[in-house]
């Protein structure tokens, strides 16, 4: 199955929960993962090769990889319905290369942040990822929260993504999710993500069942 982390707005945590989530199902969970990494900057992909010189054996592999690669990546991971593929996406809607990708996604996170900027172009990536794959479920995750910082607007956007798609508790701006890395999510950030990857982990488990009847019913 696919699973695509995306928004429209860059620095707003792709890549993080990309790494940590593949960390996740991996680690916690011992389900087969492998990222596929859409980002400009690669920078999963760059870690990845950072960390595989100074440790022995990764738990998954990183493909770095444009979107126009992506119907040739798409038939070779055919029959892996019980394993998990993370798309890490580029931070941009203008390239007709996202179709096929959008098309062929069966859950989507979005990271986003509480302020005009990243609501604006959160809504915009989920009306475009709709209008290509309306029957996708798409979960919210609030990023960056700063614990100091009264969010204005908070009620209202909660409001707005909840008609969209559902919406999973902040993760708060702690420094220590920038050491997350291809090997290792840090223990003391664990207690803040298992909330927001439990829901996603049984939404995987709804998806991996649906398409075991579809199996057995030949859909
Ligand atoms: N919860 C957090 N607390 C503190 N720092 C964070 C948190 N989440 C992400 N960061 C940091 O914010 C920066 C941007 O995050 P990240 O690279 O994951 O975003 P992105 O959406 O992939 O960005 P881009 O659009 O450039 O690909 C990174 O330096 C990352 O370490
Ligand atoms: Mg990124």
């Amino acid at each position: 199955m696919i699973i695509l982390i995306g928004n429209q707005k860059g620095g707003c945590g792709k890549s993080t929960l990309t790494l940590l989530l593949a960390n996740y199902l991996t680690q916690a969970k011992k389900i087969k993962v492998h990222v596929i990494d859409m980002d400009y900057q690669q920078s999963i992909a760059q870690k990845y090769e950072k960390a595989k010189v100074l440790e022995n054996e990764a738990a998954y592999e990183v493909i770095p990889a444009g979107l126009e690669h992506f119907p040739v990546i798409k038939e070779l991971l055919r029959d892996t319905q019980n394993e998990v593929v993370l798309i890490d996406l580029p931070g941009k809607l203008d390239d007709d290369g996202l179709i096929p990708v959008f098309n062929a996604a069966d859950l989507v996170i979005c990271p986003f942040a509480y302020d005009e900027f990243s609501f604006t172009s959160t809504i915009l990536f989920s009306v475009v990822l709709k209008k290509i794959n309306e029957r996708v479920g798409i979960v919210y995750v609030p990023n960056r929260m700063k614990a100091n910082v009264r969010y204005e607007t908070q009620l209202e956007v909660n409001d707005q993504l909840l008609k969209i798609g559902s919406l999973m508790v902040p993760i708060p701006d702690r420094i220590d999710f920038q050491r997350v890395n291809t090997f290792m999510t840090p223990l003391t950030v664990v207690p803040l993500i298992i909330p927001v990857f439990e829901p996603v982990y049984e939404k995987i488990q709804e998806i991996i069942k649906a398409y075991g009847q579809d199996h057995v019913t030949g859909g």
